[in-house]
């Protein structure tokens, strides 16, 4: 099977997920990642937003049309990359998933991406994907812009693109991280 029809298969299989609290909380629907089936980057982000829950894409509200610039920034498109999530339903109030939510869907949904993608480099994007990847102690201020290897992959924490909508001052180390990761695509 290619892996674009096993992604649509684990995206048939959990359309209706009640796997963990989420699915009770007001959420709209399930969003899936996004993307190249055969992308050498994938970027992480925490869990879809209002716009996200509505439309059943990832990151396409403002955050989303930020992390667009920055890949475009990077001499990629969208198309090129694929764009997942740690957790597919919507926090209430836009809420940090807990910690039961991350693991649940990391296990059920993300973990099955990472494995049929099998991208070289992951971009977390902010604090919740790069504890879902890396470990709960982490702190994505003092261990952004570093690689870090996880089966073989390259993971590169870095700010979320919210963060820096709010913290403008941010986009500076975002832009090296990115470079760093630019530098190391094969
Ligand atoms: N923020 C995220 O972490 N993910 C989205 O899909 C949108 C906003």
């Amino acid at each position: 099977m290619k892996k674009q029809e096993e992604l649509n298969l684990i995206k048939k299989n959990y359309e209706k997920c009640q796997k963990c609290p989420l699915a009770k909380l007001g959420r709209t629907q399930v969003v899936f990642g996004k993307g190249n089936s055969n992308a050498k980057l994938m970027f992480i982000g925490e869990g879809p937003g209002r716009d996200e829950d509505l439309q059943g894409s990832p990151f396409i509200g403002r955050a989303g049309q930020l992390l667009t610039k920055m890949i475009e920034a990077m001499g990629l498109k969208r198309e090129d990359v694929y764009i997942s999530n740690v957790v597919k339903c919507r926090p209430p109030n836009n809420r940090t998933p807990l910690p039961d939510e991350s693991i649940i869907c990391k296990k059920e949904i993300l973990a099955k991406e990472i494995a049929l993608i099998g991208p070289q480099i992951i971009c977390c994007l902010g604090s919740s994907a790069t504890k879902a990847l890396l470990g709960d102690e982490i702190k994505i201020t003092q261990i952004r812009g570093q690689f870090f290897e996880l089966n073989g992959i390259k993971i590169m924490p870095t700010f979320h693109p919210a963060y820096l909508l709010r913290n403008p001052n941010a986009k500076r180390p975002v832009w090296q991280d990115l470079q760093k990761i630019i530098a190391n695509l094969k």
